[in-house]
């Protein structure tokens, strides 16, 4: 069995849009008709459930990493998608994963018959956070200074680490005081493997609770989303989903869009 394809979405700043382009990543790649899981490993402040309507959830993701419960036990369902959501825990407690924790939840995470994990973290990076084993990071950055001198700072980690990355420009408004494609790839030395533009809908999605992918297919955050996932699912060579993991949009529709490319 292939193991799967481990993306996770990092940002050394806060409020980039790591949260939402990891669940509407997953839920696209989901909707292509792969196997994804999507973890909140934002232990800093969770809110991936939220986004996906399911605020119920408070449990997941610490109870696995801590060795209190399994993982197939631990993980929730996304009923209108068939998403599987591995979710985080609101605490007033202070809480950062013990190296060895992180290895073993990484490994566990390894050895899961899923196509595709995103995981969803919390800014900036430290030794001891989990995931420095995935396959590859997306960094997230806006096009302003700051936010790309951080995202440097994040890429030379990565590098340093071994961890192939990209990044993803989001919330991009083209307006002449932002700094511009050309700009950031120059000082990355790299493309940009994304461009997502700043989106209305994105804030209207999430107090909806629904995400922007299923909110509105066809506005232009959804369809940069859509070209970026295109990029992993081509990447990571998954298998589609035989219809196992009762996804309504897995199995043959599934798959049939995806020949199809629609
Ligand atoms: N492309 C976009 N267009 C408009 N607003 C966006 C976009 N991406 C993110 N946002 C807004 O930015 C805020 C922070 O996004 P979030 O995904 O929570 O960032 P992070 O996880 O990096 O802290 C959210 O309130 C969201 O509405
Ligand atoms: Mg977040």
């Amino acid at each position: 069995m292939a193991t799967p394809y481990v993306v996770r979405i990092s940002s050394q700043k806060g409020g980039v849009g790591k949260t939402t382009i990891a669940v509407n990543l997953a839920i696209s790649l989901k909707l292509m008709g792969h196997r994804v899981l999507i973890i909140d490993g934002d232990y800093v402040n969770p809110v991936v459930a939220f986004h996906l309507g399911m605020q119920e959830i408070n449990k997941g993701f610490r109870s696995v990493l801590m060795g209190r419960a399994k993982m197939p036990n631990s993980v929730s369902i996304h009923a209108p998608t068939g998403l599987h959501v591995l979710g985080g825990e609101m605490t007033q407690k202070e809480f950062e994963p013990t190296a060895s924790q992180s290895r073993r939840f990484g490994s566990i995470v390894k050895s899961s018959a899923y196509d595709f994990v995103v995981v969803d973290t919390p800014p900036g990076f430290s030794q001891q956070n989990f995931f420095a084993s995935a396959n590859e990071a997306a960094i997230v950055l806006t096009p302003d200074l700051q936010a790309t001198a951080n995202a440097m700072k994040l890429s030379q980690i990565f590098d340093r680490l071994h961890l192939r990355h990209n990044i993803v420009l989001n919330r991009v408004r083209s307006r002449r005081w932002e700094l511009n494609v050309g700009e950031i790839e120059d000082t990355y030395g790299n493309k940009v493997c994304a461009i997502l533009p700043e989106d209305d809908i994105v804030p209207m999605s999430i107090a909806s609770h629904i995400p922007a992918f299923i909110y509105s297919k066809r506005c232009q955050f959804s369809r940069g989303m859509d070209r970026f996932s295109r990029m992993y699912s081509l990447r990571a060579e998954a298998r589609p989903v035989n219809g196992d993991m009762g996804s309504p949009a897995g199995g043959i529709i599934g798959w049939l869009r995806r020949i199809i490319g629609s």
